[in-house]
């Protein structure tokens, strides 16, 4: 089956069931600082899932172009894509587990034709710490709807996926119970990562078997649902989203129960044609095999390089055809990340000049089947990405360059060389090991193992980054907390301004009723400084003045935008920084997870109460806000 038969087959069903069609949401959610891209179905539907009366009814259905860039690492494997179309259809506080479960198993049975007995299913195991039951009735549920296609559907205990690796499955097992790393949704994972205020729920997981010899037992385990390893491919989520997380930590049973329906596009259409490797479907064949053609180089041979050019190109045109420019910052620098990885993997296959002019219009004619009301730029987007392609190749010629000034200056590169070089320049660890071969030029004996150092050490760095900022967005910070935080940064601000211009916080900590500051200064303030400093702040308030944030590359915040940092060292490679004031000539520019208030206007009025030393040369401000 064609993908575009299978999203058309989808929508036509829901529709017979009572939905109605709503248009997707872009990539790019205006006003949602919480993520950077659409990731699921449900993203733009949340207030909806809160409760909110929805305009369109309580079933509804749409296809979903979603991104997802914390899988870039592992595209090139048969399944793994950063951009997909996520088929959803939702049910606000109306049908629940059992009308949704058997629906979905008529849509695979019946519309696409899959076979029942390749389909597998999980169900959510309970957790005691927070009081959530064991999802048995989805359990029945699913025997029942087995036994009508004639399948004695057993069930496991199986816990955690790694236990299943070792355990695999046993005669007749068909549903599996395992626990909230697997069998819990929420935009933050397992119960314990459930974003504060988010709804949430247990889900079941429907699973296609394409044969056990597809299993790599030595290196993945013992097969079973959740394993990783090409047996399984999970190909539909059923979240029944009935709970809420509270500020507290607990969950708090919503009053309308809701289903929330997601299976992957490609996917689906994979287990249609029989075949595990998505890179085969209609909207993937013709980039490969267009990729064959130019590399001359069979995909066979090639699998891993070309699956991640097709991959990153499709979410670079989908981002171009929405308007957005490469840049380098946040979504922005995401799309120029996927343009370049794309580029230095053709690179592999011996692609060494321009080659998206052949690619690009595959891909826009794969995605004709997007409603226009999102690919509002489909006109631009082949010249935008072009600009792009051409961009790049200097920058690779400017890392060669830098290359050559780094061998001069020493007689033996480094790993972490290598590393900068690729880090800063987008010059690649193999492009540098190559040159410098052609060159002469020596590489330290341990290069390869410094390189995974500085690598993985980048990694880590930017984990924490992205953790901080779907925290940083979501957490229920109370608003009286908001307002501290904001004006600490223009305490910073006038301290720096009216005090000493080398002033930087050495530490801070805000509640809800009072903020408390550190920062350097060699003598104890004066009443007239501190009495300045608060007219200043208070001033700033008064003027009403806008809070914006966005995010950028390190170098960036610190050398152009000129942000002040504490721990520069430390920080991700990406990072939000919050500007207050007219942009080009801002009051404050910090580094920044937030949240803050969106106009200094709402503060209140902020009064120092206590200045006191808290360490040698460190000075702490208490300060409060009255009405
Ligand atoms: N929201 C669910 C998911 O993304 C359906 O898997």
């Amino acid at each position: 089956m064609d993908a575009n038969e299978v999203r058309q087959k989808f929508l036509d069903f829901q529709v017979k069931k009572g939905h109605k069609v709503i248009a997707p949401a872009p990539l790019v959610l205006e006003g949602d600082p919480t993520t950077l891209f659409t990731g699921s179905g449900m993203q733009p539907l949340l207030p909806y899932l809160l409760g909110e009366p929805h305009k369109d009814g309580k079933r509804l259905c749409d296809s979903q172009p979603s991104m997802r860039l914390q899988d870039i690492e592992d595209v090139g494997d048969p399944r793994h894509t950063t951009v997909f179309e996520m088929l959803g259809n939702w049910s606000l506080g109306d049908y629940f587990k059992k009308e949704q479960i058997q629906s979905f198993f008529e849509f695979l049975t019946k519309e696409i034709g899959l076979d029942p007995h390749k389909i597998y299913v999980t169900c959510f195991i309970g957790n005691e710490k927070y009081g959530i039951p064991r999802d048995t009735e989805a359990a029945k549920i699913w025997q029942e709807v087995f036994e009508k296609a004639g399948i004695e559907a057993k069930i496991a205990e199986i816990g955690s996926a790694k236990e299943g690796d070792k355990r695999g499955i046993k005669e007749g097992e068909r549903i599996f119970f395992y626990d909230d790393h697997e069998n819990w949704w929420s935009r933050g994972g397992g119960c314990e990562s459930t974003p504060i205020g988010d709804p949430c729920g247990p889900d079941s997981e429907v699973f296609y078997d394409f044969g056990e010899d597809k299993q790599d037992v030595e290196k993945y385990g013992l097969s079973h649902p959740a394993s990783d390893g090409a047996r399984f491919m999970e190909i539909g989520n059923q979240v029944f989203m009935q709970y809420r997380r509270m500020p507290d930590g607990s969950f708090e049973e919503l009053e309308h129960k809701n289903v929330d329906f997601g299976g992957g596009l490609e996917r689906i259409t994979a287990a249609s044609i029989g075949s595990f490797d998505v890179f085969k479907i209609s909207l993937m064949k013709p980039i490969i095999d267009k990729l064959e053609e130019i590399s001359a180089k069979s995909y066979d041979n090639n699998t891993d390089e070309m699956r991640v050019i097709a991959d990153h190109i499709r979410g670079a045109y989908l981002l171009a055809a929405q308007g957005l420019a490469p840049s380098n910052k946040t979504q922005g620098y995401a799309m120029r990340r996927l343009v370049r990885r794309a580029i230095l993997r053709a690179l592999d296959l011996g692609i060494s000049t321009n080659f998206l002019s052949e690619i690009v219009p595959i891909v826009a004619d794969n995605y004709k089947g997007l409603p226009d009301s999102i690919l509002t730029h489909r006109e631009v987007a082949l010249e935008t990405l072009l600009k792009e392609e051409v961009a790049f190749r200097k920058t690779l010629n400017k890392g060669l360059k830098e290359l050559n000034k780094l061998s001069k200056n020493s007689k033996v590169l480094s790993g972490l060389d290598l590393f900068k070089l690729q880090d800063t320049y987008g010059f690649p660890l193999e492009l540098s090991v190559e040159e410098c071969y052609h060159q002469n030029i020596e590489l330290s004996k341990d290069y390869q193992a410094e390189f995974e150092k500085a690598l993985k050490e980048q990694r880590e760095r930017s984990q924490t980054a992205s953790k901080g900022m779907f925290k940083g967005g979501l957490e229920d910070h109370g608003e009286q907390t908001i307002k501290y935080h904001t004006v600490t940064h223009l305490l910073l601000a006038a301290l720096q301004k009216l005090i000493n211009p080398s002033i930087s916080q050495k530490g801070s900590n805000t509640t809800a009723e009072r903020t408390r500051f550190d920062f350097n200064l060699d003598h104890k303030m004066t009443p007239e400084e501190i009495k300045k400093v608060e007219d200043q702040v208070n001033e700033w308030i008064a003027a009403d003045l806008p809070v914006v944030f966005d995010e950028y590359e390190k170098d960036y915040a610190r050398n152009t935008l000129k942000a002040h940092g504490q721990f520069w060292d430390k920080y991700p490679d990406i990072l939000k920084v919050y500007t207050i004031g007219d942009f080009e000539a801002p009051i404050s520019r910090e580094v920044c997870g937030g949240p803050h208030v969106e106009h200094t206007g709402v503060i209140g009025h902020f009064k120092i109460v206590k200045e006191e030393s808290s360490a040698a040369g460190i000075r702490r401000i208490k300060a409060i806000l009255t009405d």
